[in-house]
């Protein structure tokens, strides 16, 4: 329907997908996301990695809103990584309480704190160390069992957040097995916080199937399904899904963008095609099987290039 009150898209952070120049370039050639989130930032033997410290930059983002993610076991390495936060310039952080990956996991970060309410709570407590800042959670169900975020519920409603964000699986799914849309609607029932629906979404009628059945969400989050079509949202927002040649064309766009600040920033040809052939896991999957498959093989990056030329012809 037309005249829907459209609700924001958020873009999803995904580790080695959606670093500065791939957010800049989206923006500037896609756009239709109110924000943007940074993959995490982790204290590492007590340092920051220079990768994550580039990435949050301000001269190195350009895009219009930006909140940078953490992740931590404990209040310590959290203050370590607000301050870094703070002195770059930062008023937000979203605390990521979703990871699946066993090693963070098995330490208590992500998805693996779900379990320990008073552990969860320490992380919140800490967060009143720093008044000048706006916090938000992106968590899942929980580390095993979905009713762990209902367990966490009395307890980050007691809190001053922004928003949550709820990706709608447990932590052991990983990426996936199906989202649990009934689990998602406990917590909906009860949240206090704006709420933010994240899983799975992957075009214009998953959106409207999100915003229809829980309507007084606050946004959408979308990884995967941006990596795959960066112009969901905004055909979400015109209502209009692009045709074929102007999709090829942006995307055409949105590649030289990466493949010209990739290829001044990158050092040899290896770096560089292995970089620019990551664009390619998730894009455009419906592409004819036959272009997907000459640009993995490429290992020279005059051929990639020929490749993905011939692959954007319109
Ligand atoms: C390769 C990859 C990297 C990810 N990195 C992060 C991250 O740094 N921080 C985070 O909160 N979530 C991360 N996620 C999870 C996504 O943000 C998102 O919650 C998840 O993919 C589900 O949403 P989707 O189905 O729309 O992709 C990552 C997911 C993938 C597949």
């Amino acid at each position: 329907m037309q005249d829907e009150k459209k609700v924001p898209i958020h873009f999803a952070p995904l580790q080695g997908f959606t670093d500065a120049p791939y957010r800049n370039a989206h923006e500037a050639v896609f756009g239709g996301i109110a924000t943007y989130y940074t993959p995490f930032v982790r204290v590492e033997k007590g340092d920051f990695r220079t990768r994550e410290r580039r990435d949050i930059e301000p001269e190195n983002n350009t895009v219009r809103h930006i909140i940078p993610q953490l992740i931590a076991a404990t209040p310590d390495e959290m203050r370590k990584v607000i301050a870094l936060f703070q002195q770059k310039g930062y008023q937000e952080a979203d605390l990521n309480l979703g990871c699946p990956f066993p090693i963070l996991a098995r330490r208590h970060k992500g998805s693996g704190i779900l379990p320990y309410p008073e552990e969860v709570e320490r992380l919140l407590q800490c967060m009143k160390e720093f008044p000048d800042m706006q916090f938000s959670v992106k968590m899942r169900l929980g580390w095993e069992d979905p009713k762990e975020c209902l367990a966490l519920l009395p307890l980050l409603n007691n809190y001053s957040l922004k928003q949550i964000t709820l990706h709608a699986r447990v932590g052991k799914q990983q990426y996936k097995g199906e989202t649990d849309r009934d689990s998602f609607e406990t917590f909906y029932n009860e949240c206090r916080h704006p709420l933010i629906y994240n899983g799975d979404i992957n075009t214009l009628e998953d959106i409207n199937e999100i915003v229809s059945r829980f309507p007084n969400i606050s946004g959408i989050m979308i990884g995967r399904g941006l990596l795959a079509n960066p112009a969901l949202a905004l055909e979400y927002q015109q209502d209009k899904k692009l045709s074929q040649k102007e999709m090829l064309g942006k995307v055409k766009a949105f590649h030289a963008v990466l493949f010209d600040y990739y290829e001044a920033h990158l050092q040899g040809n290896d770096q560089l095609v292995n970089k620019v052939k990551t664009l390619w896991e998730y894009l455009l999957p419906d592409m004819d099987k036959k272009f997907k498959k000459k640009i993995h093989k490429c290992t020279k990056i005059e051929i990639y290039r020929a490749a993905v030329a011939e692959a954007l012809r319109v």
